[in-house]
């Protein structure tokens, strides 16, 4: 029995299949572009290697698209043909790609749990759990994954900075940001180019407002173009482009949306996140963003049947109901027909919130703000369900808030804005928003000091 480069039982047929697969794991840990290249390598070592089929089924999910759905299927049915001589860390990650087939999220993280708890030095299926408990809207276990094999680990393992940065986005999106500052600093010094470091990072300095360091940190960073790294470069400009965006340098926001975010060739659903939140959030500020919606709803349309991952459907809602209502109304229609039929992920968190946040959107880009508040309010608690980051969720506090000031909700404007300060003392942005607020309900004093809480005097 071969063994690979953490010391686990791989079942392949040469020394060179298992090395290449350990370098493409590598890859995928680091967002590399050469994954493509590593994985086929080692599948010509090895025509037969079971767990290469089940990364390649994954990749193909990873892709979040429906049409890749049975490439994932063919993949599964080439790991299942070697079952036999398979050991059970194997079999586990043929039952969660099975499961994933089936868009049984739950089912695949269980499968990966349990590899996981018996081979605590199983990264890949480490990885995959940071997926799936990222978009189920679980922190808590984004983090305790990690933590539930982290005392297995040490720096002599050719892993380790990954798992590190693993821990500190985790850390991260629990709140903290200190503990997760120190470890993705330390995993981005291991292996500078780990671009779940350099994002960890970033998220603190997002989630701590803290704009100078987080700009400095990304310029840093993204110096070389990062093309080193996939699609995910265009999220780390996304966040690059965030951070210019609460700064107020809005000019410098499209512009750097027009040469580094919206690539016209991606399809990928995270670089259609990333835009059409953007464009939302600046449109939100008062900014004008032209024809920009229309290239991402030519691109969408085509797509309103999917229904893989509610976190994209309600971004894809944004352009669709910003220049093309029929096709907002088709999605909304298919949302609501899917989840009353099918039984999996995408269905249960469409009955308990993303059905709403989707028409929260479509009211919100239609000028219906009132509609707008009475889809979203009730179910504002529950936003976290749909996945994603604190950062890429906060567009649709962002979208409530907007839409009870322009419904003349002002009470509830001012709630969700103290609020907001509350957790974001340093949030500049809603400072100002809050000051308008105040001035609007009569509030000269609370207005004062809200905009000297603005200049950071609060
Ligand atoms: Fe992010």
């Amino acid at each position: 029995m071969l063994r690979d480069a953490h010391g686990l039982e791989v079942t392949a047929a040469n020394r060179a299949a298992v090395d290449s697969f350990d370098q493409t794991l590598i890859s995928y840990l680091a967002f590399a572009n050469d994954i493509g290249l590593r994985l086929k390598d080692t599948l010509t070592h090895d025509p037969d290697f079971a767990l290469a089929h089940c990364f390649k089924g994954y990749l193909f999910l990873l892709m979040g698209a429906k049409a890749l759905v049975p490439r994932a299927a063919k993949e599964l049915a080439l790991a299942q043909a070697q079952l036999a001589r398979t050991t059970p860390r194997e079999r586990l990650h043929v039952k969660a790609l099975e499961a994933w087939c089936m868009l049984d999220l739950q089912g695949a993280t269980n499968a990966w749990e349990a590899a996981a708890r018996d081979h605590p030095l199983d990264v890949l299926a480490v990885k995959m759990l940071h997926y799936t408990h990222f978009y189920m809207g679980d922190s808590q276990n984004l983090r305790d994954s990690v933590g539930r094999v982290w005392p297995a680990w040490h720096d002599k393992l050719p892993a380790y900075g990954y798992m590190l940065s693993m821990r500190a986005f985790g850390l991260e999106e629990t709140g903290d940001y200190d503990q997760a500052l120190s470890l993705g600093s330390r995993a981005h010094d291991i292996n500078p180019n780990d671009a779940w470091a350099v994002h960890a990072v970033a998220h603190v300095y997002e989630m701590r407002d803290q704009r100078p360091e987080g700009l400095a940190w990304l310029e840093q960073c993204m110096a070389g173009g990062g093309t080193q790294w996939h699609n995910f470069r265009y999220h780390l400009r996304w966040h690059q482009a965030l951070v210019l965006h609460e700064m107020q340098h809005y000019d410098k926001v499209l512009a750097l949306y027009d040469s580094a975010v919206f690539n016209p060739q991606s399809d990928e659903y995270l670089d259609l996140a990333n835009d059409t939140s953007l464009l939302l959030r600046l449109e939100m500020a008062g900014i004008n963003v032209g024809s920009r919606w229309e290239s991402l709803a030519e691109k969408i349309k085509l797509r309103i049947d999917e229904h893989l991952l509610t976190f994209v459907d309600a971004h894809f809602m944004m352009p669709l109901a910003t220049c093309a209502p029929d096709h907002a109304n088709q999605f909304l229609a298919s949302i609501n027909a899917y989840m009353d039929t099918a039984e999996d992920t995408y269905a249960g968190v469409s009955q308990s919130v993303a059905r709403d946040l989707c028409a929260a959107v479509r009211s919100y880009q239609a000028g219906q703000f009132d509609a707008c508040v009475e889809a979203l309010e009730p179910v504002r608690s529950l936003v976290h369900l749909i996945g994603g980051s604190h950062a890429q969720r906060d567009v649709f506090a962002e979208m409530l808030i907007e839409a009870a000031v322009r419904s003349g909700r002002l009470p509830l404007a001012r709630s969700l804005l103290f609020e907001r300060v509350s957790a974001r003392p340093r949030n500049v942005r809603a400072w100002n928003r809050l000051a308008y607020v105040l001035r609007q309900l009569g509030d000269v004093d609370g207005a004062i000091r809200a905009a000297q809480g603005a200049n950071g005097a609060v």
